[in-house]
């Protein structure tokens, strides 16, 4: 048996060259073929399904069942049609980001074991604080592995910054009152899962009926919080939206932020993948008040092309993070001056230098040209619409405001909507199938259609023109 840096001395250089064949090929024919894997005729899970290793196999083994499974069986996320989820392909130059971060192995929880890394994540939080708005120096925030663990990491900042320290030593049941939560019906499932984990309760978070455009009702908002304070409840939280997850809607920021203020709430925006928006000309209005939030979730994986995982949370005051994560432990050394260690801000001790990527991403990339391509992916969203609107088989569902279009098949004939329905709702499934795109469906007021994210620098109209004619294809055949 040879001793571990043995075995790792020997292979070096075929692994490297592996490597590099491994990200020629993809390059070469990323935006081909299947979106998705196709000829499985049995589980996936049987085929790769083996005992745990005893003895060490050859590298050229596996490669070999890197080429057989791995790769023929990954989804082509940097398809030009694959639209589903807002996911698109990464930038090359974060294969490097993440190649380097692996090599060092750097662990950033603390300064001092990782000065550079700390470093890099504080600049790099810095300029995602500017995209959002957010000017003061002041200003915080800590990488996650994405949108769903910064609403959870974001509601309890907002119970300790409402509630205050007693909260922190005696839990939910101060006085046994509820904290009450309150979002738009049309929020992230991730909320609710964020209240059931930290003890609020799922049913403390309260949904707001949404208007026609799919935006938090104002009124109705002021009127819950009232009944909530009369019941003796604590409204602690209120959820906004910065593109909700399904038709990508924009709640109104300014007057949520006023309601906050006045009854002096916390104000958490899950602008995950909406925040970037706020690079192009073409924002949505309401995103100029993105920076009125205390805290907002930016997804750097969503529109900053950076591979997953890449989440963050930011809070207009770094203090908040620091009181409602903050802990001491004997072996630990900590920051001097203190304040600066990365684990003080969230859950994480051992912590990646995640950073690098996103750091390598916007330096390469540059905030004038993620600005350009997201005018471009506003265009072609709007773009789309009206090639859906000139056909007379499809209609779309809501007119957007970002990247995701809503439509649905209606075909010629009178069809109900039962009828639509199912054979809208069969349509993803079908394009998946046969590899020809990747799609979600979507349910809006009753009716099931489609939903296409344009996330994907790699898409243009024509690709959008074959999509209709997939579905042609499929709803005929
Ligand atoms: C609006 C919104 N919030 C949160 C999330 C969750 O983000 P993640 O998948 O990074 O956990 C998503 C993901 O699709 C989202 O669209």
């Amino acid at each position: 048996m040879m001793p571990i840096d043995t075995i790792q001395k020997k292979d070096f250089p075929d692994l490297v060259k592996y490597l590099e064949k491994c990200w020629r090929e993809q390059v070469e024919k990323r935006g081909t073929g299947a979106v998705s894997p196709l000829g499985l005729n049995r589980p996936i899970k049987d085929i790769i399904d083996e005992q745990l290793p005893e003895g060490s196999q050859s590298l050229n083994d596996i490669c070999v069942q890197i080429e057989r499974l791995v790769i023929p069986y990954s989804v082509q996320t940097s398809h030009p049609l694959f639209l589903a989820y807002v996911t698109p392909p990464a930038l090359d130059i974060c294969v490097l980001g993440e190649a380097i971060s692996s090599m060092l192995n750097q662990n950033v929880s603390f300064v001092n074991l990782s000065p550079i890394g700390t470093a890099i994540e504080e600049v790099v939080i810095k300029w995602m604080g500017s995209i959002i708005g957010y000017g003061a120096t002041s200003c915080g925030g800590v990488l996650v592995t994405g949108g769903s663990v910064a609403n959870q990491l974001a509601l309890a900042v907002a119970r300790r910054s409402i509630l205050g320290q007693e909260v922190t030593k005696k839990g939910n049941y101060v006085e046994m009152k509820h904290q009450r939560v309150y979002c738009s019906e049309h929020i992230h499932r991730s909320v609710y899962k964020a209240a059931a984990l930290i003890g609020i309760g799922t049913e403390n978070v309260s949904p707001v009926p949404a208007n026609h455009r799919h935006q938090i009702n104002v009124e109705d908002l002021q009127r819950q919080i009232d009944k909530d304070k009369s019941e003796n409840k604590i409204p602690t939280t209120i959820i906004g939206a910065a593109g909700t997850r399904a038709i990508g809607a924009f709640d109104d920021l300014e007057a949520l932020s006023k309601i906050a203020k006045d009854n002096q709430l916390w104000l958490h925006v899950d602008a995950a993948f909406g925040g970037a928006l706020r690079l192009s000309w073409l924002a949505p209005n309401s995103l100029q008040y993105l920076g009125y939030a205390d805290s907002v979730t930016f997804d750097p994986h969503k529109l900053l092309f950076v591979p997953f995982d890449a989440g963050c949370l930011l809070v207009q005051d770094k203090q908040r993070l620091l009181d409602t994560f903050g802990s001491e432990g004997e072996y630990l050394e900590r920051s001097d001056p203190p304040g600066r260690d990365i684990a003080d801000f969230g859950m994480d001790l051992g912590r990646s230098l995640k950073a690098l990527k996103i750091w390598l991403a916007m330096k390469y990339i540059g905030a004038k040209a993620y600005g350009r391509e997201i005018t471009r992916l506003l265009k072609l969203a709007r773009q789309f619409e009206s090639l859906i609107k000139s056909t007379s088989e499809f209609e779309t569902l809501i007119d957007g405001e970002s990247i995701i279009v809503c439509f649905r098949w209606k075909g010629e004939a009178k069809s109900t909507d039962e009828e639509l329905n199912n054979i809208n709702g069969q349509i993803p499934l079908h394009l998946r199938r046969k590899g020809l795109a990747f799609i979600n469906p979507v349910s809006i007021n009753n009716k099931i259609g489609l939903r296409a994210c344009l996330s994907n620098f790699r898409t243009d109209k024509q690709h959008l023109e074959e999509l209709l004619d997939y579905i042609r294809e499929c709803v005929e055949s």
